[in-house]
């Protein structure tokens, strides 16, 4: 989603800005600019239509060694993409980046008839307002801090002044904020991603927070002045992590380095020897978990469907115990009641897409302790959760969600270990899931080996369809949502998860030659109903690519034998399998794997 930059200090402020701008391309965008101001106070602008790269060409036009700027990629909310309504919004003398929606912005437009809009945006419409109370006499900080208490809706901002053009003004609520500690500089970005290779030091802003920035100071206040003491953190992303590595896209490599990423996950959690699971950070006796008797999950997307699949391992691993899942964009507005002793886990990679943000706070709101299930360090959610587990999967770049999902249920997985423990559950109920925890890298390793260009065949002979269908049961149900998310997202072929057993409840219909159907056949106690699933479309001349880790009989179109023996986790070996079924057919499409249209990568607007 929208992503910004801001500079001020000894170095060319434009190449900063537009390489900044270049490291938060994967969050999805369709136009950028960038507005620098020289010590006079004279500014210049340049914005594009498209990639970074367009911006390049136009900044090569026009280039200057000014101090201080900002910058912003654009993923629109409102108004189409074009460059008069990419950022940065000039009013006045301000120049504004924003990410986020002003909900207001109709009413607030209503009023300020002084300002010829140029643009169909929210934003501009906020840069008026500040212009409207920056009068000759008063400092950019209160002009901005008077307009944000007229504003509903949610602001990640940057502002700077041709009258001030000595410091950048930000604000954050709802829309993430980090601000770079360099020396004798000062670096903004709305993600760590930007501030990698310039300074280790940053300040997160949290809500209602505001800071003025200058070269050699950040002076932190909330929205009524009053200062604020800032904690400078230090930011652990390293360069190497998010760069392709020789990969041809960051999707692939993303696939590829599960192995590693997930034993990140396990690593100092999983105690072999003792068949047993050790978290630290979840902030909970051993007497609170074992007093959990109900687990709402939360989250978007693929964090949601990480969800549902581990909601049927925590039922199974701990006795008594209810769980349900839930998707955060619906139930943010549901009356809801959560019985006492749940604990919530919130789900997600960033840490930062807005409606899981806000179920957060609604559950919190509610007394229900919660947990995250976080990717990137140091994010919003994380910051808000009780306690929780890092994932550490480390930065995905992809738009596409790979890694995270495989790290997500092993995580939760471990926190079901954890609550059965503190139950007083025997070995005999944990020591299957620590085992398996513990094998899953190298099998997972195995899949990509074994069954990498297995995977590349079989999508050049399903890449030609227009539907696909993904079913599966139990476990195999879950797994087959992600695997249907996965393809429709990068390869733009409609594809929809089913329960097998739901077929003949209507889906069914369905099948014929324009459809292909991908059926998840697990080697497990339901494998014969599987099977007669399977059957009834290849009775009804479906086209089926079967994908089983069974040494069992299959009759398929095609059919995939993912050689591995875990049992209870071979769901996640075989979507290691779907992630590079649906990255080939993408490929084969000759679509942006990356960057899928139409989408972003961390979701900070409603
Ligand atoms: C799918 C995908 C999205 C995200 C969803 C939640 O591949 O990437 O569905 O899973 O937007 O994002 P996070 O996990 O960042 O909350």
């Amino acid at each position: 989603m929208c992503g910004i930059v801001g500079y001020v200090g000894g170095r060319e402020a434009q190449n900063i800005l537009t390489g900044g701008l270049r490291r938060l391309e994967y969050r999805g965008y369709d136009s950028a600019g960038i507005i620098t101001i020289d010590d006079k106070g004279t500014a210049s602008l340049q914005r594009a239509v498209g990639k970074v790269s367009e911006l390049d060409a136009v900044v090569e036009k026009s280039k200057n060694s000014n101090h201080i700027g900002i910058g912003h990629t654009r993923w629109a909310t409102h108004g189409i993409p074009s460059e008069r309504n990419a950022h940065p919004h000039k009013a006045g003398d301000i120049y504004l980046v924003h990410n986020g929606i002003i909900e207001n912005y109709k009413e607030l437009k209503a009023e300020l008839k002084n300002h010829e809009f140029a643009s169909d945006t929210d934003t501009e419409v906020l840069a008026a307002l500040i212009d409207s109370l920056y009068d000759k006499d008063t400092e950019l900080f209160d002009a901005v801090a008077q307009a944000l208490k007229l504003v509903t809706g949610t602001y990640g901002i940057a502002v700077v002044s041709t009258r001030q053009p000595e410091q950048i003004v930000v604000a954050r609520s709802g829309s993430p904020l980090i601000i770079g500690v360099g020396d004798g500089e000062t670096i903004i970005a709305s993600d760590a991603s930007a501030l990698i290779g310039h300074t280790t030091k940053a300040i997160y802003l949290n809500d209602g927070e505001m800071a003025i920035c200058t070269a050699d100071n950040v002076e932190l206040r909330d929205l009524a002045a009053q200062p604020l003491s800032a904690k400078v953190e230090t930011i652990e992303v390293d360069m190497q992590a998010i760069q392709k590595q020789g990969y041809d896209h960051f999707l692939l490599k993303e696939i590829m380095e599960q192995p590693t990423t997930l034993r990140s996950t396990l690593s100092g959690r999983i105690l072999l020897d003792q068949k047993q699971v050790r978290l630290g950070g979840l902030n909970m006796t051993a007497d609170e978990l074992r007093d959990i008797e109900h687990i709402t999950i939360v989250g978007c997307g693929t964090a949601y469907y990480a969800g549902m699949l581990a909601s049927y391992y925590l039922e199974k691993l701990v006795d008594g115990l209810t769980v349900d899942v839930v998707i955060a964009s619906e139930f943010r507005y549901r009356s809801f009641h959560l019985p006492k002793n749940t604990v919530a886990l919130v789900v997600s990679q960033s840490g930062e897409t807005a409606d899981t943000l806000a179920c957060l706070r609604e559950i919190k709101q509610r007394g229900v302790r919660t947990l995250g299930i976080i990717n990137a360090v140091g994010s919003t959610i994380a910051r808000e959760v009780d306690g929780g587990i890092y994932v550490h999967a480390g930065p995905e770049i992809s738009v596409a969600s790979t890694k995270a999902f495989t790290s997500q249920v092993s995580a939760m997985i471990m926190f079901g270990v954890q609550v059965a423990q503190a139950k007083g559950a025997g070995i005999e109920v944990t020591s299957k899931y620590v085992e398996e925890l513990a094998r899953l890298p190298e099998e997972i390793e195995k899949v990509l080996t074994n069954k990498k260009d297995e995977a590349k065949a079989v999508a050049e002979k399903y890449a030609e369809y227009d539907h696909a269908l993904y079913l599966g049961r139990d476990t195999g149900f879950p797994t087959a949502l992600e695997g249907a998310l996965k393809l429709k997202e990068i390869s733009y072929v409609h594809a929809d998860g089913y329960p097998t057993g739901e077929l003949k409840h209507g889906t069914l219909a369905l099948v014929d030659d324009r459809f292909f159907e991908v059926f998840l056949v697990l080697d497990d106690w339901l494998f014969d109903k599987s099977i007669s699933g399977l059957s009834e479309v290849n009775a009804r001349g479906g086209h089926i690519l079967a994908i089983t880790n069974s040494k069992k009989e299959v009759d398929a179109e095609t059919v995939v034998r993912i050689e591995t023996d875990l049992e209870v986790l071979a769901p996640l070996v075989i979507n290691v399998f779907q992630q590079l079924f649906a990255y080939h057919i993408a490929v084969a499409k000759g679509n942006n794997v990356d960057q899928p249209r139409n989408l972003a990568k961390s979701v900070t607007v409603e």
